[in-house]
């Protein structure tokens, strides 16, 4: 599967508010309104990817993925969500992102990165084992329907390994 990662555009918010719906449980998934607050967070910035299969694409599938991501003055960035469409899945474009979006954390001068994610949900926890993330703590009801989430959070100091 073939894509190229560049950055978000306002006429992408219904896809990726979309991909969100069909990522994540009704009640984890974020409504448009949330959806629009995290993309306009000060210091955040969102990552598409986008395929570059030579296939027609009339149901709209051009996007595949995505990342929202935010620095903080105090150097801590902070992964708000990555969502890679259940098609897309394990053709390493989680990665990709995930990767470019430590990159820009790194450039606005971060020296980690941090973000939830649902106890239960084994294949985040391992994609994120994958990259370097340790678990820091449990947050306690993090989810409005009661679910804990784990804080993870990776070094963005060490020079980064090849995935
Ligand atoms: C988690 C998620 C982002 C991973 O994206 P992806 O593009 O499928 O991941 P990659 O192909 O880059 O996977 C890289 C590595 O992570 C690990 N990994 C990824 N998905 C995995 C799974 N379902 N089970 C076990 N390991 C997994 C593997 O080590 C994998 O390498 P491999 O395929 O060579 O074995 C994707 O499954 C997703 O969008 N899930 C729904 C939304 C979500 O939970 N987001 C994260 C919480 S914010």
């Amino acid at each position: 599967m073939r894509f190229t990662v560049r950055d978000y555009r306002s006429d992408d918010f219904d896809t990726l508010w979309a991909i969100d719906q069909s990522c994540f449980d009704p009640d984890i998934s974020y409504s448009k309104d949330e959806l629009r607050l995290y993309l306009r967070r000060p210091g955040a910035f969102t990552l598409v990817a986008e395929s570059t299969d030579e296939v027609s694409d009339p149901n709209g599938l051009a996007i595949l993925a995505f990342v929202i991501a935010e620095s903080s003055r105090r150097g801590m960035g902070h992964i708000i969500t990555i969502d890679v469409r259940a098609q897309a899945r394990r053709h390493h474009i989680g990665s990709a992102l995930l990767d470019a979006a430590e990159e820009r954390l790194r450039a606005a001068k971060c020296h980690a990165v941090r973000l939830e994610t649902a106890v239960d949900n084994t294949s985040a926890l391992s994609f994120y084992k994958r990259h370097g993330y340790d678990v820091i703590k449990i947050i306690p009801h993090y989810y409005s329907n009661g679910l804990d989430a784990l804080l993870l959070e990776k070094s963005l100091l060490l020079v980064p390994a090849s995935s």
